[in-house]
């Protein structure tokens, strides 16, 4: 099983929208998938609401229980987790780190959020997990400012995932049905970005980027 935590103590920085698009491109890929959410807002599991329907399963889980739930998930067959964390929450965000194989954490290249994420890199280094800052809502084009940005962020002792998701309305719009970029808007721009996360991860992870031929519900 494969477990992805998405971790910033940033509030609005994407973690969600990473977490419900990288769940939904799992469950595209065919790996029986697992959103859980543990942030008492529960957006992702609104989200689930939204989409009525358990591709994936999402589940929520305050941090106390997180363990539990990843064994349980485990047990019916869960072949991929994406965990979804609150923001200004350390507790609930090293619990995640914990659980994870892969930790990603989205950033704006923007002042505020890379002052702020000095407090997600200290949290990262007691721990010896890979983890990437992923550059999120970021101008279209503009590779001086990501340059920038991950100098910065570089310098915290964080690396930087080769790929960013820049600021565009398929995922805010996406997001909001209970759907994700991939789908409402398959050959968009938003689309082609996540699968270039999507394959980056998996090779971070070990995984292929294509498991069954048609997605198992859990
Ligand atoms: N790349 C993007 N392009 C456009 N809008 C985005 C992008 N990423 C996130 N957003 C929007 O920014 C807002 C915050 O994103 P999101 O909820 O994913 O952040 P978050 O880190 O989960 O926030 P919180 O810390 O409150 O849980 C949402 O309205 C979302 O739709
Ligand atoms: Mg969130």
């Amino acid at each position: 099983m494969i477990t992805i935590a998405l971790v910033s103590q940033k509030g609005g920085s994407g973690k969600t929208t990473l977490a419900t698009h990288l769940a939904a491109k799992a469950t595209q890929a065919g790996y029986v998938t697992c959103l859980i959410d543990t942030d008492p807002q529960a957006t992702a599991a609104a989200w689930g609401d939204w989409r009525g329907k358990t591709d994936p399963e999402v589940i929520t889980a305050p941090p106390a229980r997180l363990a539990r739930v990843i064994e349980d998930a485990q047990k019916l067959g869960a072949e991929f987790l994406v965990i979804d964390t609150p923001p200004f929450a350390e507790a609930a965000a090293r619990e995640a780190v914990k659980a994870a194989d892969v930790v990603l954490i989205p950033c704006r290249p923007r002042a505020f959020d890379l002052h702020a994420i000095q407090a997600t890199a200290d949290l990262i280094r007691s721990t010896r997990k890979a983890a990437y800052v992923v550059f999120n809502a970021t101008p279209p084009r503009a590779p001086a400012l990501i340059a920038d940005a991950s100098k910065m962020v570089e310098s915290f002792g964080l690396e930087v995932a080769p790929m960013s998701l820049a600021e565009r309305a398929a995922f805010n719009h996406s997001t909001a049905n209970g759907r994700t970029a991939v789908e409402t808007e398959p050959r968009g721009k938003a689309a082609e970005e996540i699968d270039q996360l999507w394959k980056w991860l998996c090779e971070r992870a070990s995984t292929p980027p294509q498991k069954h031929a048609s997605g198992k519900a859990l």
